[in-house]
């Protein structure tokens, strides 16, 4: 069989970095390593480059993407109204797995937002992701590095052949360690909502803010860009049950009863940093379905409950 042409997969040395920082800057795209996922790094204000990084991972125009910055004084070039709120939540969780979607300023394209007006931000907890920025001297874009609607790498092997095609380079930082995307919270609604469960928990984020925070409203689908019922999605179609049946393959919180079956962590935190990786193993095991043990009714497995819902949805 023939090999697919090979897209670089570099160790973050200095020089890799200077070299990354340079292809950006040349209109290029480079799958970087955050804490969260990877995403494919391109400049903000180069909207040739961003074009191409719509079209790359075959996303619609109007699914906006996060913009990633590594010191605050980056926030004057792309956000035109900067609230209490956000001060208090950026000191609080930044760097770190929080988007803020915050009135974006006139410098960023409108190819950037999906024509929105407002931006989501966010100061990734990666030492490799914040010295790329930094090389760059601009802030970068970061969608995960996954083909629209798929399963987001947690690895620099699962950043997906097809996208990594139109890359310059995979700058390689390890596994992420918190395994699931960011939290997306508007910031510009009061109170503010979560758009998309994540890193930073419903609980942490109303206790820096000592208040409960606004539900999503159940039209929230259509009314925010980017929310689609299926995402996250393996290969297999994904099952959800409450006992995963002893010869299937899966996720199950007991004892595995063939090689097919990844015993999963009962703490949410370690579950979600575990969770895209073992979608990737059983989907490069080629198994027929994944059935998966739901994890406890509990506001603390939100963004794991959000994702396999995602990951189960028919496609529409
Ligand atoms: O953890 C993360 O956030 C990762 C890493 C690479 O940083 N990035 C990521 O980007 O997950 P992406 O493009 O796969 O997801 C961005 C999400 C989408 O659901 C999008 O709709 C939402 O953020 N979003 C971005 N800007 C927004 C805005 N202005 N208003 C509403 N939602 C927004
Ligand atoms: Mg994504």
């Amino acid at each position: 069989m023939l090999s697919e042409p090979v897209v670089p997969v570099l160790p973050p040395t200095p020089a890799n970095i200077q070299r990354a920082a340079a292809a950006i800057l040349n209109g290029e795209l480079v799958a970087m390593p955050t804490e969260t996922v990877y995403g494919v790094a391109a400049n903000v204000f180069d909207e040739e480059a961003i074009q191409k990084l719509f079209r790359a991972k075959g996303r619609p125009s109007d699914n906006p993407l996060i913009v990633h910055i590594s010191d605050f004084v980056q926030l004057e070039e792309i956000v035109s109204e900067w609230t209490p709120e956000a001060d208090i939540l950026a000191n609080r969780f930044w760097p770190g797995p929080l988007t803020l979607v915050v009135k974006k300023a006139e410098a960023v394209p409108n190819v950037v937002t999906g024509g929105l007006d407002t931006v989501g931000v966010r100061m990734p907890d990666h030492p490799v992701a914040l010295e790329l920025i930094e090389a760059a001297g601009v802030p970068l874009v970061g969608p995960s590095a996954n083909r629209f609607m798929h399963l987001s790498p947690t690895r620099a092997e699962n950043v997906d052949p097809g996208l990594a095609k139109h890359l310059a380079m995979v700058l390689d930082g390890g596994p992420c360690k918190v395994g699931l995307e960011s939290t997306v919270i508007d910031v510009t609604q009061d109170p503010p909502r979560i758009l998309r469960p994540g890193g930073v928990s419903r609980g942490e984020i109303q206790a820096a803010l000592g208040r409960p925070l606004g539900q999503v409203p159940h039209d929230g689908m259509r009314r925010s860009p980017g929310m689609y019922a299926r995402h996250y999605a393996p290969v297999a179609p994904v099952i959800l049950v409450e006992a995963v049946g002893s010869g299937e393959a899966g996720l199950v919180f007991g004892e595995k009863a063939n090689e097919r079956q990844i015993r999963m962590p009962n703490d949410p935190r370690a579950y979600g940093a575990s969770l895209y990786d073992a979608l990737h193993r059983l989907d490069s095991m080629e198994v027929p379905a994944i059935y998966v043990q739901l994890p406890p009714d509990d506001v603390n497995w939100e963004a794991i409950h959000d994702r396999l819902r995602k990951a189960s949805a028919q496609p529409e």
